[in-house]
């Protein structure tokens, strides 16, 4: 039997953009186990959110997908998304901002109810009940209380837990998280991702989690996906990328530091900033930033290669890391 729920090969996402087009996710493979937790890390702009939008579909106007999704519902193998009908049923959302991602003109209650109304059809007092019930395995106190209340009444870990309670309401198998937990304070940002890592157990969820904070992704996921200008560059096991990265970008990234300004996603410590989709470099598109780059690199067309049974990187030069531990 097929163990995968989710299978991305070579998505691209082509954009309109002040009259040209872009295509900011330029050959993005990734693929999800069945219960697993993937982390996908890059700097701001490598084009992490729309991955995941287009996973469920919500991107923009005018946005042109190629390449192959495939999603697994029930027990059979992955199918080609589009012959799934992913909304509310399989897969979940959770965004940074929950009070943008949040309805402002509905009561908590009655938000996180509309997705059982809509999908279930349950009744407005069994869909009350079961908001109840969902705002208290997040760990709301006063859930009878707090259902009646509006969005803008709730402290930011709150409403980030009305936002994870939404997003289960409709018993998703995949939870997208992108980067639930960077505008709230470390304390609470622990506390949220506790709670992400125990309904992900006792459910059975699988999650893919998007993060510029590497530690963060570190404490969640058993798999990471390196993202940069586009394309993914570099898969592994976490500890195994963690220990020995097989990419110049992985390394850069694991000895910076994340911005003390937890709004801001900027890293300091890696020279230089990221191309722009207008104007990505010819061959290893980290090439200019590189402290390994030699002349080949500019040249290079760019593939993700196996380099075990569970490791790959972009990168062609991989012998610079060779026998070398951290
Ligand atoms: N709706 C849009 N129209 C035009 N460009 C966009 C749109 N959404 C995102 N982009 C561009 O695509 C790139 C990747 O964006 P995004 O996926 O949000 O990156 P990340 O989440 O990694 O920060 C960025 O350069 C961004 O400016
Ligand atoms: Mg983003």
């Amino acid at each position: 039997m097929n163990e995968h729920l989710l299978e991305v090969a070579d998505l691209k996402i082509t954009l309109p953009a002040g009259g040209a087009t872009i295509t900011p996710v330029d050959g993005v493979s990734l693929s999800l186990g069945r219960g697993e937790a993937l982390g996908i890390a890059g700097e701001s702009g490598s084009g992490k959110t729309l991955t995941l939008k287009s996973i469920i579909g919500l991107l923009p106007p005018g946005a042109f997908v190629e390449g192959d999704l495939r999603f697994a519902l029930g027990d059979q193998a992955p199918i080609p998304y589009a012959a799934t009908d992913v909304h509310g049923r399989g897969i979940s959302i959770i965004f940074q901002e929950p009070m943008t991602a949040l309805n402002p003109t509905m009561r908590v209650g009655d938000l996180i109810a509309e997705g059982p109304r809509i999908h279930e059809g349950l009744g407005k007092g069994a869909a009350r009940e079961r908001a109840v019930e969902l705002m208290r395995r997040v760990g709301i106190p006063a859930p009878e209380r707090r259902a009646r209340m509006w969005p803008h009444q709730l402290s930011g870990g709150l409403r980030q837990r009305v936002m994870i309670a939404t997003a289960l309401s409709t018993r998703p198998k995949l939870l997208l998280c992108d980067e639930p937990t960077t505008a709230l304070d470390v304390s609470i940002q622990d506390q949220i991702l506790g709670l992400l890592q125990e309904i992900r157990t006792t459910l059975g969820m699988s999650i893919i989690f998007v993060s510029h904070d590497l530690a963060v992704l570190g404490e969640l996921c058993e798999r990471l996906a390196i993202m940069y200008a586009g394309q993914v560059v570099e898969t592994g096991p976490t500890e195994a990328v963690f220990s020995s990265p097989n990419h110049p970008y992985t390394e850069a990234l694991m000895t910076s530091v994340p911005s003390f300004d937890a709004t801001s996603d900027k890293l300091a410590g890696i020279e230089g900033h990221p191309p722009d989709p207008r104007s990505f470099p010819p061959g290893c598109r980290f090439a200019p930033r590189c402290r390994y780059a030699q002349d080949d690199c500019a040249e290079a067309q760019f593939r993700l290669v196996p380099t075990s049974a569970e490791r790959s990187t972009g990168c062609i030069h991989t012998e610079v890391f060779a026998g070398r531990e951290r």
